[in-house]
């Protein structure tokens, strides 16, 4: 039995589009940070005498879409570990599902890790980010502390993430719908390739907005990795709000915390903002400007939906004890 916790990362520069859709392979690199927020808690127990793969989500067992697509993903487990047993994954999920608070990143990145232990299988980070992201690819960044890059390599072997050093930085999230979305990212990311006419801009300008990103952060360029940020995060929208038929994650008040944070810089508080496939916007500051952030946003913005969030550690297992 091994347990295993994780916890979600926001990109600075944003993974939207594959080229390989069963190997996960970005048509991008991306950049993120992995927060110390809304951990997800797994335990694998290989059951050799069961029948078939039993998944528990919050105490329920599950047999749907997200109990096959953790069945697909032990299975790559177990060829490599050359089993054939089936496993209990039990799954404990404070990330609101499936609204944009990449539930998906810290999940499959605590499964890779339980799992790989479960099934005695010794890899290193680089061979866990490389597990995690053939769950989902941002997953990838989840397996990494702090900031991290992913490499969008050209294989298996060449798509991972690394940790990228830079100055200290922190997030505030503010949560304006914890619903489910209406379109996943999966489906989203291909209905932009094929139908947004910005889909190769997208791919060009975000290729350029990753170099730059890293010498922001070589330089410590708070400014510079605030702005790419933000403009980052719009041109995906954009890049997705241009698709037929149309996906609008952002709502209006998700509008209206982007010109909040513009605000708090008209005031001297340097704050950045982005958001992921859905309504919820993350907003990016100097790690001790945090609680000075939150509590601007909370003039504005209901305090009890605001979550302060820092660099968190990557994700790790932990004793049965401690779970
Ligand atoms: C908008 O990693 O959830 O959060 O690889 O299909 O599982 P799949 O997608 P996923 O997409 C995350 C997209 C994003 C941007 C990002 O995290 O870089």
């Amino acid at each position: 039995m091994s347990t295993a916790v994780a916890t979600p990362n926001i990109a600075l520069v944003k993974y939207w589009g594959k080229r390989d859709e069963d190997l996960i392979l970005p048509l991008t690199g991306s950049l993120s940070l992995t927060l110390d927020v809304f951990p997800t808690t797994t335990t694998v127990t290989v059951t050799a005498g069961a029948d078939a793969d039993d998944v528990v989500f919050d105490g329920a067992s599950s047999t749907g879409a997200a109990a096959g697509r953790i069945t697909k993903f032990l299975d790559l487990v177990r060829a490599q570990a050359g089993s054939t047993a089936p496993a209990r994954v039990q799954t404990r999920n404070s990330v609101p599902t499936g609204a944009g608070l990449a539930s998906s990143a810290s999940g499959f990145a605590a499964l890779a890790v339980a799992a790989a232990d479960a099934y005695g299988l010794d890899l290193d980070e680089q061979a866990l980010s490389r597990l995690a992201r053939r769950g989902s690819g941002s997953a990838c960044r989840s397996v990494i502390g702090g900031a991290a890059i992913w490499h969008a390599g050209t294989d298996d072997a060449s798509s991972f993430a690394e940790p990228v050093h830079g100055p200290a930085l922190g997030m505030v999230i503010a949560v304006v719908d914890a619903g489910a979305k209406a379109v996943s990212s999966r489906e989203a990311m291909i209905r932009t390739r094929d139908t947004s006419p910005y889909a190769s801009a997208w791919v060009a300008s975000t290729t350029a907005d990753l170099a730059a990103m890293r010498d922001a952060f070589t330089r410590g360029d708070v400014t510079a990795i605030g702005e790419l940020t933000e403009s980052n995060a719009l041109r995906m929208h954009a890049a997705i709000m241009a698709c037929r038929p149309p996906i609008r994650y952002l709502a209006p008040q998700s509008i209206a915390l982007f010109d909040e944070a513009a605000r708090l810089r008209a005031v001297g508080l340097e704050a950045y903002a982005t958001a992921d496939a859905g309504p919820n916007v993350v907003f990016v500051c100097r790690d001790g400007d945090v609680d000075a952030v939150r509590d601007a946003l909370a003039e504005r913005f209901e305090a009890g939906r605001l979550v302060a969030a820092h660099a968190g550690p990557g994700a790790h297992l932990i004793s049965e004890a401690a779970a």
